[in-house]
């Protein structure tokens, strides 16, 4: 692990932040946190539920600068098998992995990674005959993922949920190109896996066209690995493009990975632990309830595709990368990055002068998503709205889209509110989609209906065609602010 001091792009073009940090793995990666003393050793804990509660406390009361939890001599299992939990809320370390300077957060995190998706080259992975992975390889019989302290993250989750914080290798069957997904994964058996995947993610969609050729769908999972291969993994990129080809990109040196014996498919050299095995057409067990970042059970138990596990591989004291889900904020970085795909999505669709994007951490996937923009002419702010609903970023799940003029913050709720409160007219201003791209865990649209919902769109712009003569703001002017501020600084302070 070195560091290095490197020029980092912002809004304003490249300059010198802070220090970025290189790193190789998941245990490099952790010793950084260690450094930016955002590393807690917890010896003890209690994988039913104790190291799920921890977390939720860890998260809520730090969020954005909330600590990664590592988890050692978890109860039944021996010391060293630890769990690396809270990955994807620390955004310093979350920073730090795509290359940023550890300071970067909220609309800036997302106005320059939305500038440095611009830049993206693919990188391939790159093929080596070995790695840590393979330090302990079982097959057969010998098989068993009880070996792992999974935990059990909340009360009412079905079981214990080893993919949380997990990477999914696929292949599409048809066009051979490699995916990389985080989808939750449940432990079913020995040897048996629950794996969800959401209607419309690439994932399922190579899937199903395993299962209507009738061929078994051979997987790859990932338990425990550099961070950055999460964060990857649940980008929103462009069907056809390998997040394995994007995560080098980022990483500025290919992936090494291991061509996995069973299925072929590529799997980090460096993961902790990682399974291979098939799942079946029409081979379904009863999966979940999972407690999800909406903050509800809104799926409840249903069946579920299985992954046959026909090997396992794991490093000498081998660490899962795990985190509960719940009552939002819970996936933090998510939020971020999701906003940076949309807004620069939107902009590649042709959508000009975008000031900001922001999901809001209440509202996480698309919930809740604030749009500012200069208006430049008739139907502007409508065309914004109707992009972000129908944007990578911004299209699964979402529900209000508000569009707002430049001096709105839209990371600014309270402003986003003032808005929305004073410069639209519900009667004109708010648009109405239906059956919009949900899934199963949308927790207002009932059994019957779940698959669509409707997307409102608010357009709290100032209305076009008089936004010049709009009531003015009541606000004193900078140079008023200026002047008095330097009159008054021994009373006001600086
Ligand atoms: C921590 C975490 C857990 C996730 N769990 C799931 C899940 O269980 N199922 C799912 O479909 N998507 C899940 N996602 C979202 C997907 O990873 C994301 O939509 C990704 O873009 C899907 O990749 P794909 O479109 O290449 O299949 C999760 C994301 C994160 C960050």
């Amino acid at each position: 692990m070195d560091n290095i001091a490197p020029k980092v792009e912002t809004a304003e073009g490249p300059r010198l932040v802070s220090r970025v940090y290189r790193y190789k793995d998941l245990r490099e990666w952790l010793e950084i946190a260690q450094r930016l003393q955002l590393l807690k050793r917890l010896d003890g804990a209690d994988w039913d539920l104790e190291i799920g509660a921890i977390t939720e406390i860890e998260r809520r009361r730090r969020l954005e600068n909330s600590s990664i939890l590592l988890f050692d001599q978890i109860r039944g299992y021996p010391p060293g098998y630890r769990v690396a939990a809270n990955c994807d809320n620390s955004m310093p370390l979350v920073a730090v992995s795509l290359g940023m300077s550890p300071s970067m957060k909220g609309l800036e995190f997302v106005r320059v990674w939305k500038d440095r998706m611009k830049q993206f080259v693919p990188l391939p992975p790159r093929l080596v005959s070995s790695g840590p992975v393979l330090e302990n390889v079982l097959n057969g019989r010998d098989i068993d993922l009880f070996k792992f302290p999974t935990p059990r993250w909340n009360e009412r989750d079905g079981g214990r949920y080893i993919g949380t914080d997990c990477v999914v290798v696929t292949r599409d069957p048809e066009q051979g190109w490699i995916n990389l997904g985080t989808y939750r994964v449940m432990i079913h058996g020995k040897d048996r896996l629950g794996l969800y995947i959401s209607p419309g993610k690439d994932g399922r969609i190579q899937m199903e066209k395993s299962f209507a050729r009738n061929e078994p769908f051979p997987v790859a999972i990932c338990f425990g690995q550099d961070p950055l291969l999460i964060y990857i993994a649940s980008f929103h990129l462009p069907w056809g493009t390998s997040e394995y080809d994007y995560a080098g990109w980022v990483k500025g040196e290919p992936i090494d990975i291991i061509k996995g014996p069973v299925t072929g498919l590529p799997i980090p050299a460096s993961a902790e632990i990682a399974i291979e095995g098939f799942v079946h057409p029409g081979e379904m067990q009863e999966e979940g309830p999972f407690g999800e970042f909406t903050g509800y059970y809104a799926s409840d138990k249903r069946p579920a595709p299985v992954v046959r596990v026909e090997s396992l591989m794991y490093r000498n004291e081998p660490i899962i990368t795990g985190t509960p889900m719940g009552r939002p904020p819970s996936v933090v970085f998510y939020d971020l990055i999701s906003a940076a795909t949309l807004w620069e999505a939107m902009e590649a669709a042709g959508i000009p002068d975008i000031k900001g994007v922001y999901i809001h951490h209440m509202a996480p996937t698309s919930m809740f998503t604030a749009v500012s923009i200069t208006q430049r002419y008739p139907g502007h702010a409508r065309q914004a709205g109707l992009a972000a609903i129908a944007c990578r970023g911004g299209a699964y799940m979402g529900r209000y889209y508000v569009v707002v003029d430049e001096d709105i913050d839209p990371s600014n709720i309270e402003e986003v509110i003032w808005a929305v409160s004073t410069r639209s007219d519900p009667a004109e201003d708010i648009e109405i989609l239906r059956r919009c791209w949900s899934g199963p865990l949308d927790p207002v649209i009932p059994k019957a209906r779940k698959g669509f919902n409707s997307r409102a769109i608010i357009d709290a712009c100032r209305p076009y065609e008089w936004r010049n003569e709009f009531p003015p703001v009541v606000e004193s002017s900078p140079e008023i602010k200026r002047r008095v501020l330097e009159k008054w600084k021994d009373i006001l302070g600086d």
